[in-house]
């Protein structure tokens, strides 16, 4: 399949925005600095927090997976059985104590954080997909 190109220069701070690649959703979130502050706060209950497992592109292996802080992209496909996970920005906390965003399986409840990793105690085994992505401008995203 072709890339996709996906303008992301009006995406505001904690929203969360849907695109499709290869028939497969994608949710791209602009992340707070609050937020990628909070990513570190609970990586003592993730399966993956280092993202070990190869989930991501090489130049996704860090902290944040991702190529920019501010850019999460993932697949939004439950590493699980492929159900979509809903993004929860702020009331998180319900599903994960002390958690205050992420993503929740409606099918199996599964946990995602808002870098796409999974936690512990739930059925999904690994993080969520981050695909081939660049950013050719400053507010275009291309993913594929
Ligand atoms: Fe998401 Fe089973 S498909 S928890």
């Amino acid at each position: 399949g072709a890339p996709v190109e996906i303008n992301v220069s009006k995406v505001q701070p904690g929203q969360l925005i849907r695109a499709e690649w290869r028939g497969k959703p994608i949710y791209v979130i602009r992340r707070t600095e609050e937020t990628l502050k909070a990513l570190a706060n609970h990586e003592d209950q993730l399966r993956d927090p280092e993202s070990v497992e190869p989930q991501q592109p090489d130049y996704a292996t860090n902290e944040y997976r991702s190529i920019k802080p501010e850019f999460m992209v993932a697949l939004g496909v439950c590493t699980h059985l492929g159900c979509a996970p809903t993004y929860h920005k702020d009331d998180f906390s319900e599903m994960v104590e002390g958690v205050k965003g992420g993503f929740f399986c409606p099918c199996h409840g599964s946990k995602f954080d808002l870098a796409g990793r999974v936690f512990q105690g739930v059925p999904a085994p690994l993080n969520l997909v981050v695909p081939e992505h660049s950013f050719p401008t400053e507010g275009t995203l291309l993913i594929g």
